[in-house]
């Protein structure tokens, strides 16, 4: 209600600015309500348990900055990131759009960051306290050996992490995406979840929606080998569906209400590969209890959302999850864990 009334004077600002002074009212507000965690939405993936399904996507908090502030706005878990070895100033502005009349957005922010040590400082005051964080971590652009950024990074975040993130789905860095080739997976996986060592917290891998079908059997076959955490299902695409913003025609990532009907459908792809011998997390056009319930039924063991937190604010999870709620009792479902595939 509030950020409805906020919402002209907010989409009055460039957009980068407005992602800031989100990030400063987030850091300012009260501290907020974490989700109950023995709730009718309770659920347990990789081991992990969530008071409920619904989580906040990379690339909102990529320096860490206000996790505990979005747990406290009712989301069941929060990923933080990308974040790589090195600061990063990513590309030049602007680099940011909104397109109101599609609800979507296009970004070709490039893993802007401040860098490992900076996060790892923040992470660090954290420690102990109760909610589930995820740390999505990325390569260096001018990194001579992407591979061995990844190892770093699942090293000195995974103390810190509740889950890892590798994200080799972000179309901003030139060359990353050809990190989800089979022979360059296998490699960059085995080195991750050897520097993340014994007993680390679960590794999960996020992948792009543009993906052909043969691409889409070779990742859920190593992801199963290798027994990774989750696959997160999808980051943004480089396809363009119709649109009527001006902003169309820009380079980058679209996400929002256009990644919807693609996003669901790699998703069913995934699940549909995998079986469902690996948990998928659902990312890409999420704005409503229906679309997340959807997403569940299609196989998604989690959920998560950007895009639509900048059409509809904070006050979403907790629209979110109560809608949810509604659904199951609608549909019969004693649990999340119940429905998850059963479309
Ligand atoms: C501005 C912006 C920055 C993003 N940065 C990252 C990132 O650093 N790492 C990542 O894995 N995904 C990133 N994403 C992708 C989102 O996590 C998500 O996969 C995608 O936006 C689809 O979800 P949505 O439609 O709910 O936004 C970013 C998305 C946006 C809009």
């Amino acid at each position: 209600m509030l950020y409805r009334l906020l919402r002209p004077a907010v989409f009055a600002l460039e957009p980068e600015r407005a992602h800031r002074l989100a990030i400063h009212a987030l850091r300012l507000a009260p501290a907020g309500q974490h989700a109950v965690q023995d709730g009718p939405l309770g659920t347990r993936v990789a081991g992990l348990a969530l008071p409920n399904p619904l989580g906040v996507a990379a690339g909102f908090d990529k320096d860490a900055e206000v996790p505990d502030a979005l747990l406290g706005r009712g989301f069941g878990h929060v990923e933080v990131g990308s974040i790589t070895p090195l600061p990063q100033a990513g590309n030049l502005r602007p680099r940011l759009f909104r397109l109101a009349e599609d609800r979507g957005v296009i970004n070709r922010m490039g893993f802007n960051n401040a860098g490992a040590e900076l996060a790892h400082a923040r992470l660090r005051t954290r420690m102990g306290r109760p909610g589930v964080l995820g740390i999505n971590i990325g390569a260096n652009k001018d990194s001579d050996d992407r591979v061995a950024d990844y190892a770093l990074m699942a090293e000195v975040m995974a103390p810190l992490a509740t889950y890892l993130t590798v994200n080799v789905s972000s179309p901003n860095t030139p060359g990353l995406r050809a990190l989800q080739d089979e022979g360059a997976l296998a490699g960059l996986l085995d080195a991750v979840l050897d520097a993340r060592g014994e007993g680390g917290p679960p590794v999960f891998l996020k992948v792009a929606p543009d993906l052909e079908p043969a691409d889409i059997d070779a990742i859920a076959r190593i992801a199963i080998d290798r027994g990774l955490g989750a696959l997160v299902v999808a980051n943004t695409t480089i396809a363009r569906p119709p649109l009527r913003s001006r902003h169309a025609g820009e380079a980058g990532g679209l996400s929002g209400a256009p990644l919807k009907t693609k996003a669901l459908q790699i998703l069913r792809d995934f699940r549909r590969a995998t079986g469902g011998a690996i948990p998928l997390v659902g990312v890409g056009g999420i704005a409503t209890a229906e679309d997340a319930w959807q997403r569940i039924r299609a196989g998604a063991s989690l959920v998560q959302l950007y895009s639509a937190m900048i059409y509809a604010g904070p006050g979403i999870a907790r629209d979110i999850t109560r809608g949810l709620e509604r659904l199951m009792v609608r549909d019969g479902f004693a649990s999340i864990a119940e429905a998850v595939g059963s479309e």
